[in-house]
């Protein structure tokens, strides 16, 4: 979209003034890059699911659709659509694991169904599985089933970043985001679980 001249011109200033933006905000890691293209392959699975098939459940459709199921026809197709043609880091990513792709798709998919974990975990290690952090995925402050105690987010979960510290949601603190913050209360606490109420949220009767 082009903007008119004189609006464009009026605009700099502006921009001049906006910090410039950090390049890690602007630049994906290798994990979010990878889970994009898991994410685009697993769409490309369901898009192709039942492709080409009436639905008519012939003996003939039943056996063709078998087959094409785990066909490397299909593997092409959902290939061709996992990257824009102007994505340059993406296709650049496609064409150095595309074997790795394959093999998985041909091979290893009955053993390692979730291709996330076989691929951005266990293959590429450029992504840890969710409750875990950092270069070796150790568990999350609070354990990888709850980190945080369900209260906070764990630096680097899922990343092959961070520290695995809790950063705790509104009303939470502490290690573990198990203690209120002023002007909260606990609602309840047992072995597991700590809930914290706003006082303001409490109605007057
Ligand atoms: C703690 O409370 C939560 C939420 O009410 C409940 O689901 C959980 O079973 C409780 N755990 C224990 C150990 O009592």
């Amino acid at each position: 979209m082009r903007l008119p001249r004189r609006a464009a011109l009026g605009l700099l200033p502006l921009l001049l003034l906006l910090p410039p933006a950090p390049e890690a905000a602007k630049k994906p890691t290798p994990c979010h890059r990878c889970r994009g293209l898991v994410d685009k392959f697993n769409q490309g699975m369901v898009d192709t699911a039942k492709k080409n098939f009436g639905g008519g459940n012939t003996a003939w459709e039943e056996k063709t659709l078998s087959k094409y199921e785990s066909s490397e026809i299909r593997l092409l197709e959902i290939l061709e659509g996992l990257c824009d043609s102007s994505d340059f880091e993406c296709n650049q990513m496609l064409e150095a694991q595309e074997e790795h792709l394959e093999a998985w798709w041909l091979q290893l998919k009955s053993e390692y169904p979730d291709l996330f974990e076989w691929f951005c975990v266990k293959t590429l290690k450029v992504c840890c599985s969710p409750g875990t952090y950092g270069p070796d995925c150790l568990a999350c402050q609070g354990g990888s089933q709850r980190p945080c105690s369900g209260n906070g987010h764990c630096s680097g979960d899922g990343s092959r970043q961070g520290d695995g510290s809790c950063q705790c949601h509104v009303g939470y603190q502490g290690p573990l985001c198990t203690d209120c913050m002023d002007g909260y209360f606990s609602s309840l606490r047992n072995k597991t679980h700590s809930i914290c109420t706003g006082k303001l949220w409490v109605s007057r009767t």
